[in-house]
């Protein structure tokens, strides 16, 4: 049992018969300061029940309150301040997490209920950018923690793949195209046709319209447009697996946005018959009252469809599909708008359910402080920087440990694991500087880091010989408590990273869990011929679990040697 749960239990048996465990669990808290105790409970809510003032409640029981597994109970204020016994309460800790493993932590909360991940959804024929990065290691851990926590997920990747901009990008290949060239890198080079597309419409504002015709026929489905727009999509996407499969991210659906083009007539008919669409320049909108938005297109003049017709659609399609209890869109701020106002469009159209619809923003990732841009061709591509973190933990290994068996392997889990956790110990509406060295020290808080501290307690358990049958019966010197104090904690942070969406709690978390570990490792001799040296490496066993298990739910693999 855990140190919250411990108390709990014995507040109901000796204070409070009728309060619930979960209750008394949730009103329990954890003091700043360890030297004035390990738990308190607030007693704020009891003054009406008792008729008497939290300060007297906390002062009687601070007297009455006692168990085995207390060394102190004493009255701070309007808290009741517990001590635990530090080898009793720790014993029940530890042999929980070693019985446990990797379940340790795994909530049942959101058993039966189905959360729809819309995350990644990059632009096909554009670069992979670091927006999408941020979607796709964002979207991935939260999913994840998801799973801790009893839910099913859906993850769903909604390309790009629809809309005007590909009208364009039709024409400019076939004014300037070399299928040759295309062929051999199709990604930067239809990128490059994109681009010239609106250098050379500044000064002919009639390829805009020649692009707006392309993508009617594209929507009407032509033959010979359809095809090219074929071959676009399945080049890209191929670039974009062979990214996921870097990062180890999988997805239950790709339906992106073209998915949706024989589904968008539902939605218009809906908002005709709702009497919802006006006509505002030729164009199709609905108009939003709340909150100052401006209102919401829906078809153009030409009677072509746009980004919000799409996830109209395509939410209407989802909540029918899996029936879902939350659909999270992971998309970046700028898109704030758009989601408030599909949110809205849907809410007038009587779907309660779109209040389970959330968006999941993000900020940034900043180059010398400035916004990365893909226009401005002050981009990072993703593939490179994925390579180069890679390349540079591989140096690292050949440098420290150049006998290193599966050395590759290795490489690739170390940098790819500092450029994830890199994203996700920021919180997410924070703009991130990039910076590869950064990402891949050793020290500091960094992915590799953590990774070596899960790294050293595997090859501890490995020198002892023991990686199997350890029992904990109890230390108590300070730091190993601290390690143990940190521990228990675990099944919290995940619920809060769930509460919040943000799986920077659990990397910080991870954070402060190896520094309490490292600090209990430069203090103490683990493996000697101390009467403790069992307890000592249940102890780093344990560690090794929580550790492991926080780096997954991040997508992050811990390999155990490094
Ligand atoms: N493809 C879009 C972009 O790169 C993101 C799509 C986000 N998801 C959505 N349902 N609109 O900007």
């Amino acid at each position: 049992m855990d140190l919250k749960s411990l108390l709990a239990h014995e507040i109901k048996a000796q204070l409070l018969p009728d309060w619930s465990e979960n209750v008394l669990w949730d009103l329990i808290e954890t003091p700043k300061h360890s030297h004035l105790g390990d738990l308190a409970f607030p007693c704020f809510q009891l003054a009406k029940v008792y008729k008497k003032s939290p300060v007297q409640i906390a002062n009687e029981w601070s007297v009455t309150f006692t168990s085995p597994l207390f060394t102190k109970v004493e009255a701070v204020g309007p808290y009741l301040n517990i001590h635990f016994n530090r080898a009793k309460a720790g014993k029940e800790i530890v042999s929980d997490i070693l019985g446990k493993g990797k379940d340790y932590g795994t909530q049942t909360f959101g058993e039966k209920k189905t959360i729809v991940l819309d995350m990644s959804s990059p632009n096909i024929a554009k670069p992979f950018s670091m927006g999408h990065l941020r979607s796709t290691v964002i979207g991935n851990a939260i999913a994840t923690i998801a799973e801790k926590c009893g839910y099913s997920t859906e993850k769903i990747n909604y390309i790009g793949d629809w809309g005007t901009q590909f009208g364009k990008l039709i024409v400019a290949f076939k004014k300037w195209g070399d299928p040759e060239k295309v062929k051999e890198n199709p990604i930067a080079e239809l990128f490059v046709l994109y681009k010239r597309f609106h250098e050379e419409a500044e000064l002919d504002p009639g390829l805009e319209n020649e692009g707006r015709r392309a993508f009617k026929l594209l929507e009407d489905g032509d033959e010979e447009v359809t095809e090219l727009w074929k071959w676009f999509k399945d080049e890209s996407l191929q670039a974009f697996k062979t990214i996921y499969s870097l990062l180890g991210v999988k997805f239950d659906s790709y339906n992106g946005e073209a998915f949706f083009n024989d589904k968008m007539d539902e939605i218009v008919t809906l908002l005709q018959e709702h009497q919802l669409l006006e006509e505002s320049q030729g164009a199709q909108v609905v108009r939003m009252d709340e909150g100052n938005l401006p209102p919401c297109l829906i078809k153009k003049s030409d009677g072509a469809t746009l980004y919000a017709t799409r996830d109209l659609a395509a939410a209407l399609y989802r909540k029918r599909q899996y029936h879902f209890d939350e659909a999270l869109y992971i998309v970046g701020q700028e898109q704030t708008i758009h989601f408030k106002q599909v949110m809205t469009v849907l809410k007038k159209l009587g779907y309660d359910w779109a209040d389970d619809m959330k968006h999941i923003p993000f900020g940034l990732y900043l180059k010398d402080g400035k916004k990365m841009s893909t226009r401005k061709g002050r981009v990072i591509l993703l593939e490179e920087v994925l390579q180069e973190a890679i390349t540079m933990a591989e140096e690292n290994i050949t440098l420290k440990n150049p006998g290193l068996e599966n050395a590759p392997s290795v490489a690739r889990d170390v940098g790819v694991g500092a450029v994830i956790f890199h994203d996700l110990k920021n919180d997410r509406l924070n703009d991130i500087e990039f910076s590869l060295d950064h990402m891949l020290t050793f020290e500091g808080e960094t992915g590799p880091y953590i990774q070596y501290t899960y790294a050293r307690a595997q090859s501890l358990l490995r020198k002892a010989g023991e990686t199997y049958s350890l029992k904990f019966d109890g230390l108590d010197d300070a730091e190993s408590w601290e390690v143990v104090k940190q521990l228990r904690l675990f099944p919290e942070i995940i619920e809060k990273a769930w509460q919040h969406y943000a799986p920077s709690v659990i990397a910080k978390y991870l954070i402060d869990t190896s520094q309490s570990f490292n600090r209990y490792y430069g203090k103490t001799k683990i493996i000697s011929e101390d009467p403790q040296k069992k307890s000592r490496l249940a102890l780093v066993q344990a560690v090794g679990i929580v550790l492991a298990e926080g780096l997954r739910l991040l997508g992050i693999n811990s390999p155990s040697e490094m």
